[in-house]
C-alpha cells in the first residue's frame, strides 16, 4: 500500500516530452506539470522569444527544458523538429500537439466563411496536428519503446460551434484521428488521447473577448469558473503518465461542466471587411 505520494509513480522521469506552441497559455502550463514530474522538456514554439521564455521559466523552476522553433503547419519543419529533439535530448516518448486556436479569424457568421478562411483553420487544427502525429509516431514506432501523443481539441466538439465553423470541425476531426491512432499504434506501445478545454482564459482570450462575453460564459458554467492552463496540465500530466497506461483512444473534456448548460453563449460575430 502507498505510504506517501512519493511512492506513487508516474513512469515519466528522464523522459522526454515535446509540447507544440507552449511558448504560452495552455502548452506553458501543460509543460510546467510534465517537467514537474520529471520529463526533459522540448519547448516549441513558432515564435523564438516565447519558447525561450517558457524554457527559461522551467529551468529557473530546477527543470530541465530546451527551446525548440518550428512552424508546425510546415511539414518539413516537423520532421526537423522531432529529429532535433532526438538527437539533443535522446528521443521522443511524450508528445502533446497543442497548437491550434482560430488562425486569426474572427467569429463569422456561417454563410459569410469563405473558402481560404476555412483552409487556413483547418490547416492550423487539422493538418498542422496530423503532421506532428505522423512525425512522432514515426519516431516513437523506430525507437520501439512505446510513447504517449496527446492532441489538444476543444470543448467546441461536444455541441455546434457557433460562428466557429472551422474550426468546431477540424477540433473534432482531431478526436477521430486521436481514435484512429489508438488502434494502429497501440500495438507498438503507443497511447494516443485527446484533451478538451473549455473556454481558457490565456493571455491571448483575456485580449479578444469582451467582459461581457466572458461574463455570459460564466454564468453558463455549472461550476461558474473557466479551466486555466494549469488544470489543463494537470489532466495532461494524469493521460501521460502510467496512472492512465490502460486509457487510450479517450477524449477527456475539461470544461468545468460547460457542455452540460442549455444555454451556449455565442462571440459576438465581428462583420466581414467587404472586400476580403
Ligand atoms: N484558450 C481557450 O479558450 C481554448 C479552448 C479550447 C481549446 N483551446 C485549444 O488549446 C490550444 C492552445 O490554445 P491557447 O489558448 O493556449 O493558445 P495561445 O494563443 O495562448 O498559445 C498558442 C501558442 O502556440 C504558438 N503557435 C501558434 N501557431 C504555431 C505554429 N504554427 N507552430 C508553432 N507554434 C505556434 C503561439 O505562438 C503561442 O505561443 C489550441 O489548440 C486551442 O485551439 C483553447
Amino acid at each position: 500500500m502507498a505510504q506517501s505520494d512519493q511512492d506513487i509513480e508516474l513512469g515519466l522521469r528522464g523522459r522526454v516530452a515535446l509540447v507544440t506552441g507552449s511558448g504560452a497559455g495552455i502548452g506553458r502550463g501543460i509543460a510546467g506539470w510534465l517537467a514537474r514530474a520529471g520529463c526533459l522538456i522540448a519547448v516549441n514554439d513558432i515564435d523564438g522569444a516565447k519558447a525561450e521564455e517558457t524554457a527559461a521559466l522551467l529551468r529557473a523552476s530546477g527543470h530541465e527544458a530546451k527551446a525548440f522553433v518550428a512552424n508546425v503547419r510546415d511539414e518539413q519543419a516537423v520532421a526537423e523538429l522531432v529529429a532535433h529533439i532526438r538527437r539533443e535530448l535522446g528521443g521522443l516518448d511524450v508528445a502533446v500537439n497543442n497548437v491550434g486556436m482560430n488562425a486569426g479569424m474572427p467569429a463569422t457568421p456561417f454563410t459569410e466563411w469563405r473558402g481560404d478562411d476555412f483552409r487556413a483553420v483547418v490547416e492550423q487544427n487539422l493538418i498542422a496536428t496530423a503532421l506532428c502525429c505522423v512525425a512522432e509516431a514515426r519516431a516513437m514506432v523506430e525507437q520501439g519503446r512505446g510513447g504517449v501523443i496527446l492532441n489538444v481539441t476543444s470543448g467546441e466538439t461536444t455541441r455546434p460551434a457557433i460562428r466557429l465553423a472551422p474550426y468546431g470541425a477540424a477540433k473534432a476531426a482531431i478526436n477521430h484521428l486521436t481514435q484512429t491512432m489508438a488502434v494502429e499504434l497501440g500495438p507498438h506501445g503507443i497511447r494516443v488521447n485527446s484533451i478538451a478545454p473549455g473556454t481558457t482564459l490565456t493571455e491571448q482570450v483575456q485580449k479578444t473577448f469582451p467582459e461581457s462575453h466572458v461574463a455570459a460564459i460564466l454564468e453558463s458554467i455549472p461550476l461558474r469558473r473557466m479551466t486555466g492552463p494549469d488544470e489543463l496540465g494537470r489532466l495532461a500530466l494524469y493521460l501521460a503518465s502510467d496512472l492512465a497506461r490502460c486509457v487510450t483512444g479517450q477524449f477527456m473534456l475539461a470544461d468545468a461542466g460547460a457542455f452540460l448548460s442549455r444555454s451556449r453563449p455565442a462571440m459576438p460575430a465581428v462583420p466581414r471587411v467587404p472586400d476580403r
